[in-house]
């Protein structure tokens, strides 16, 4: 978590850092900063507590100049969200500025060896730890910043992705990244640092996204120059961004959670393009042709994942299992890296990740390949950190997710997950002809579809009133739409604060149904599957205890409507894929109520759309 953004050119820096931070504001919003070098080389340093625009309001009466710079969007792992604590931090002297993003876990350690040293510390954060460390090997060794930067980075564990400048030498910015991400962008004569391209984009599309251990140096007018930790030259691999400012805006939605709900018409087709043929029963992954004999041969697969993620992997292995005949499980990341896992070269690890920064996650991949396992990577962020440590891999493609509830991307995670499955089994002779048919149609009709569930979003709005002052939900689902009533249950606590919890419907009688009475409304996720009739009977259980029930249901269901209070009509659609269709109401009776409370969607309180620390 936390965003970090940096520039040196012959613009003034100031605002293209403040826009940066806003773009980078989904990684965190607790407090923010900036450091500018104006001429004459001084340092300005102003950083509060609360949003990017509280940051804004504060610097409306500073001295803003400077044309080097770097700032910072924070959400807190050490010290509680304030002034002192906000990024960047300072040495000693007052010449060196940092900002940080990442964890310096042996911190404590640093720190009381630095006091010795008579270093006083103002914050309570780690990042200060390392500003001080910095200008203490300078000091000691009377080197340059890189070489400070260099030996100070040699003592830290932890993960890191920094930015530095020092005003005894104005003309230089050094960056430096381990864990946690960072991308440079080569303009003419300016270079941008940030912890993703969508700060980058509006000035350059050429990049380079450091790797582990690596070190930038960024001089004015001097070409890049990377090291490696012994300092040796890094290569610089230079990427052509597919990004444009247009997917980074609201495009005249009131939030991105909205404007994303309605792009998945749009994200579901980008997903499916060139991997479902337009017509017959052919889908193919390019992931899966190179590497046919590790998914025929493979033993089990093993999913790791977290949040939305996690969901989208309890379907998958539903999809995988029916399928393609492999065995699966799903594991979540932070549990699985713990769990001395038992893994051999034939088995597959596929980390889902929409961000593809998530440390649990990571590790867990980096566990799995230790162990010799062959590691499928399925991201929506192109050159994110999991997406290059996995061996292999299929983006969702569904273009940048801002609001930090994730919607299009679980949408486009499912249907992936749905195509592997369907690239799998073709190539194991697992699935019936008819099947493959029925699911490419399906997977074709998925754009059509969603758009038809988005037409419930005015009554979903007018709905949502009469849930406002709730204060607990229940989401209940079967078969494949239990993990769509995770999903819902998550997706409402997140963004509006009430509690929900997500049951298999039949779980409900051996212990929630204690919960049920007047105050406890409960969804039930009911399209007509095999599954019907069962969770009609739950329905009914509730109802006969006072509870109320928003159901969601197969167009033209006349059983259900006559019980429960309130119908949500989704088009007719195979079972397989009906969680992608489902999670429309979902995600709209989350936003709406959120709104209706008057939260704050797209910035919940508490999170971060990119989970970097552990
Ligand atoms: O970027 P990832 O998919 O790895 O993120 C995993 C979770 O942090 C994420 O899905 C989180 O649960 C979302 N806020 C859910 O909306």
């Amino acid at each position: 978590m936390c965003g970090i953004v940096g520039y040196i050119g012959g613009r003034p820096a100031y605002e293209i850092l403040i826009k940066g931070l806003h773009r980078l504001e989904y990684r965190g919003y607790d407090s923010a900063g900036v450091a500018l070098m104006g001429e004459g080389s001084e340092l300005n340093v102003y950083k509060t507590r609360g949003k990017v625009s509280d940051l804004e309001r504060f610097c409306s009466s500073k001295d803003i100049s400077g044309t080097i710079g770097i700032a910072h969007t924070r959400w807190a792992t050490h010290g509680e969200p304030n002034d002192v604590n906000a990024h960047p931090h300072v040495s000693r002297s007052g010449n060196i500025a940092l900002v940080h993003n990442g964890t310096i876990e042996n911190y404590h350690v640093l720190k009381e060896a630095l006091e010795i040293e008579g270093c006083k510390f103002h914050s309570d954060t780690d990042t200060e730890v390392l500003v001080q460390l910095i200008e203490y090997v300078k000091e000691k060794n009377k080197c340059s910043l890189i070489d400070a930067v260099r030996g100070a980075l040699k003592e830290v564990v932890g993960a890191y992705a920094i930015g530095v400048v020092d005003t005894t030498e104005p003309d230089t910015m050094i960056c430096a990244r381990k864990s946690s991400p960072l991308v440079i962008g080569i303009g003419e004569n300016e270079t941008f640092i940030a912890s993703d391209a969508t700060p980058i984009i509006e000035y350059t599309d050429q990049v380079v996204y450091l790797n582990d251990d690596e070190i930038a140096i960024i001089q004015r007018g001097q070409p890049l120059q990377i090291v490696d930790s012994d300092n040796l030259p890094a290569a610089i691999d230079i990427k052509t961004l597919r990004l444009s400012v247009s997917q980074l805006e609201k495009g005249g939605y009131p939030h991105f959670m909205l404007k994303e709900i309605f792009e998945q018409p749009r994200t579901i087709q980008d997903c499916i393009r060139g991997r479902v043929a337009s017509s017959g029963d052919e889908v193919s992954l390019s992931g899966v042709t190179e590497n046919k004999e590790r998914f025929i041969n493979a033993n089990r697969i093993v999913i790791v994942a977290c949040g939305t993620s996690w969901h989208a992997g309890l379907i998958g292995k539903r999809l995988l299992q029916e399928i393609a005949r492999i065995p699966v499980e799903v594991e979540y990341a932070s549990e699985f890296r713990y769990s001395n896992p038992i893994l051999t070269s034939n088995d597959i690890v596929i980390a889902i990740s929409q961000s593809g920064e998530t440390a649990d996650t990571l590790a867990a991949i980096q566990m799995a390949k230790k162990c010799g396992a062959f590691v499928y990577g399925i991201c929506n962020v192109v050159g994110s950190s999991i997406a290059r440590a996995t061996d292999s891999g299929t983006y969702i493609h569904v273009g940048p997710e801002i609001g930090v509830a994730s919607t299009k991307a679980f949408t486009g995670q499912v249907t992936v997950l749905a195509m592997l499955a369907m690239a799998v089994g073709t190539l194991k002779n697992t699935v019936s002809k008819e099947t493959r048919f029925a699911v490419a149609k399906a997977l074709r009709s998925l754009p059509s579809l969603i758009k038809q569930a988005l037409r419930l979003n005015d009554r979903i709005e007018k709905l949502s009133s009469t849930y406002t002052y709730v204060h607990n939900f229940l989401y209940l689902g079967r078969g494949y739409n239990y993990p769509s009533a995770l999903e819902g249950a998550l997706k409402l606590k997140e963004i509006s604060y009430i509690h929900a919890e997500g049951y298999p419907a039949a779980e409900m009688k051996h212990g929630p149904i204690a919960l049920i009475d007047h105050e406890l409304p409960t969804v039930v996720i009911a399209p007509d599957d095999e599954m019907h009739e069962k969770i009609i009977s739950n329905i009914q259980q509730v109802k006969a205890r006072g509870g109320s029930v928003i159901a969601i249901v197969t167009k033209g269901d006349t059983t259900i409507k006559e019980i429960a209070d309130h119908v949500l009509e989704i088009p007719m659609v195979p079972e397989c894929m009906s969680p992608v269709i489902v999670s429309i109401p979902l995600q709209l009776l989350a936003y709406h109520i959120a709104i209706k409370k008057g939260c704050n969607v797209d910035m919940p309180r508490n999170l971060a759309k990119s989970v970097t620390v552990e």
